[in-house]
């Protein structure tokens, strides 16, 4: 599926209407180059599942987690992380947590260790658009149906 975005706002409201379509344990990785759009469609995402407070940008924390009732939202950015790195991620406690969204942006990093994700890719198209590509691997057909 590929939508374009043209604007922050737009991005912000895809992230929101992505986040009716999740489940707990969903992995959803973002791909695309620095300023493409991730943390901004994060924002919206965490909102859609009811999460009121401020989120920022993982890139130098790695993890920022937020609690909404019972879901935890595991908002991960792999930036700064190296192929060798990546193993000592503790992959039970943030992406199998029964109780958790992961969210991972540079996670096409990821991509070899699961067989089960969904994953939008964002391109720049100019100074205010992105192409958003969503695909999914694993999942029931049926998981973008709806989007
Ligand atoms: N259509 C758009 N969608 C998303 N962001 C946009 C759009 N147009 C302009 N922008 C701007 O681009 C920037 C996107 O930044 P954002 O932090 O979301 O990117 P990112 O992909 O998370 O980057 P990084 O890899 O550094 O974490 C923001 O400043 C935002 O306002
Ligand atoms: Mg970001």
């Amino acid at each position: 599926m590929i939508i374009t975005s043209k604007s922050t706002f737009q991005t912000r409201s895809l992230g929101k209407d992505f986040s009716t379509i999740l489940k707990k344990r969903d992995i959803v990785l973002l791909e695309g180059q620095l300023g493409g759009g991730k943390t901004t469609f994060v924002k919206g995402l965490a909102k859609g599942l009811g999460y009121k407070g401020e989120v920022l940008s993982p890139s130098y924390t790695l993890v920022r987690r937020y609690k909404i009732n019972k879901i935890v939202i595991n908002h991960i950015d792999l930036y700064r992380l190296d192929k060798k790195s990546l193993s000592s991620i503790d992959m039970e406690e943030y992406l199998y947590n029964e109780n958790s969204i992961s969210i991972v942006e540079w996670g096409q990093k990821l991509k070899p260790y699961l067989d089960k994700y969904l994953i939008i890719k964002f391109s720049f198209l100019n100074m205010e658009k992105r192409k958003l590509v969503i695909s999914q691997k694993g999942h029931n057909k049926n998981k973008l149906k709806n989007l």
